[in-house]
């Protein structure tokens, strides 16, 4: 088979027939066209705990859980059981006119373990759309309760919440956003903190949120149009795993309720204990409108996504039939019942006694175990909420002057990474860590060290 497209250093590596073919018929998400061509795309055969392995048999760590996902390991015996166990009962069925006991058992879990102001759970299956079903949602209560005013979203600088167009326009990244600008919604986008440059020269560990100021701002200039506030909640993810503290989201929470503002919680990354508590909403007593999950929420086994709201929220659609006031969304594939079957039992082993101190303590070693990286002369910062381990690299350690962008060394530092049995993905200068539970402390050593490595491996060379 020939492929035009390929590297001609890369000719030798890449003489698998499947990746010739894959590079031939497939567009895979977030590459950049010639990536693939420079280095050959891993050809994974099997995945079991924290690793994956290639079709000659490697193994490499998933550092960051098959992009934040895979909460428990790969090839879970219970998720398995669970999955067949609801195989052998039924796949599927749709979700208008029908309901199904994994649904059922789900919300409840979910209403249980999230704040008390939280009783609605509305399914779909990926995050982004759990994103816009909150955006919907939002902009139809307040047209039914007599706000129509209020159709705008304020959204926070370099923030995440998934590639649909309703999802972009809330999103604060140029990266995301600037080729669609022209048709995404009129929104409000809000500086928001920025704790490793903080321009008040605080630290996160002892602020009180003085860049909240420019959020209140735009919430006293723009209320009146503002139906909610979009955030995801203590660590902008796709940001770069940027990290604030809570003392932020008490005081937009108090912020918007004297201004008659939705908050929505966007913890499609976060939630499932991802930061220590099983969401940051209930860990740090907060109250949002809505909230979104979806990832972890079936440890990686299968798409599914709930957006939950509160009841007066529900109770504002109860118009008649022939208002059309009901919320009008729906997706084949929502509240899938193999999806609900596998984030039953998902829920049920974080639940099990004993887990969130597990991974306390490995949240621990973690810490103790990065302080390597940190002499490290390239490090900006590192980071860690609970389970996230970030760290920056600085071209110029005083002044925090980034790498240039050209230079791409996150891309090179994934392919160091390949080399030492890594799967890392760094966010452009930022290398994290955000592995399935399942990993021993010995292997977050491993991973701490290997990443080290990649990381010397590049930048000695610069
Ligand atoms: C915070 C956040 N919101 C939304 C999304 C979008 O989720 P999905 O990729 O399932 O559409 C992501 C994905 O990375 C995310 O990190």
């Amino acid at each position: 088979m020939v492929c035009d497209r390929l590297h001609p250093d890369n000719k030798k590596a890449m003489t698998d027939p499947d990746l010739l073919q894959d590079l031939k018929n497939i567009w895979h998400p977030c590459t950049p066209l010639k990536d693939p061509a420079i280095t050959p795309l891993l050809l994974v055969d099997r995945a079991s705990g924290i690793y994956l392995f290639d079709n000659k048999g490697n193994r490499y760590m998933d550092v960051i859980s098959s992009w934040w996902v895979n909460l428990l390991g790969h090839n879970h015996p219970r998720l398995n059981r669970a999955l067949s166990r609801q195989m052998e009962k039924m796949a599927h069925v749709m979700f208008a006119g029908i309901t199904h006991e994994p649904a059922i058992r789900l919300a409840e879990r979910l209403i249980q373990g999230t704040p008390d102001n939280l009783t609605r759970v509305f399914f779909s299956d990926n995050g982004s759309t759990a994103v816009e079903i909150a955006l919907k949602m939002s902009l139809q209560y307040w047209k039914l309760s007599g706000h129509a005013k209020k159709n705008r979203f304020a959204y926070l600088k370099d923030g995440y919440h998934g590639e649909t167009l309703g999802a972009l326009s809330v999103c604060g990244s140029q990266l995301f956003r600037d080729k669609f600008d022209d048709v995404l919604m009129s929104n409000v986008e809000v500086q928001g903190p920025d704790c490793l440059r903080c321009p008040f020269g605080l630290k996160r560990e002892s602020c009180q949120a003085e860049c909240f100021d420019a959020m209140q701002n735009t919430l006293d200039t723009h209320s009146e149009s503002l139906a909610g506030v979009i955030v995801e909640p203590l660590v902008q993810g796709a940001a770069g795993m940027k990290m604030y503290p809570p003392v932020y989201l008490k005081k937009l929470e108090d912020a918007c309720k004297a201004k008659n503002v939705h908050v929505i919680y966007d913890e499609i990354a976060v939630g499932f204990y991802r930061t220590g508590s099983m969401f940051v909403c209930q860990g740090h007593e907060l109250h949002p409108t809505f909230l979104c999950l979806s990832k972890g929420i079936t440890s990686g086994y299968l798409p599914l996504a709930v957006t939950l709201t509160e009841n007066s929220v529900y109770e504002a659609f109860q118009g008649s039939f022939e208002n059309f006031n009901w919320f009008v969304h729906s997706h084949s594939y929502s509240a899938n019942p193999l999806a609900c079957a596998v984030a039953n039992e998902t829920l049920a082993l974080l639940e099990e006694p004993g887990f969130s101190e597990s991974l306390q303590q490995k949240s621990g070693v973690m810490r103790e175990v990065a302080c390597q990286l940190e002499e490290l002369p390239w490090c900006g910062e590192y980071r860690q909420i609970g389970m996230i381990g970030a760290l920056e690299l600085v071209r110029d350690r005083e002044k925090l002057t980034p790498f240039p962008v050209e230079k791409r060394i996150g891309f090179e530092i994934f392919k160091e990474g390949l080399t030492r049995g890594l799967f890392l993905r760094p966010l452009g200068n930022i290398v994290y860590f955000m592995p399935p539970y399942a990993i021993e402390e010995d292997e977050i050593k491993t991973m701490i060290r290997s990443a080290g490595d990649s990381i010397r491996a590049v930048l000695e060379k610069e």
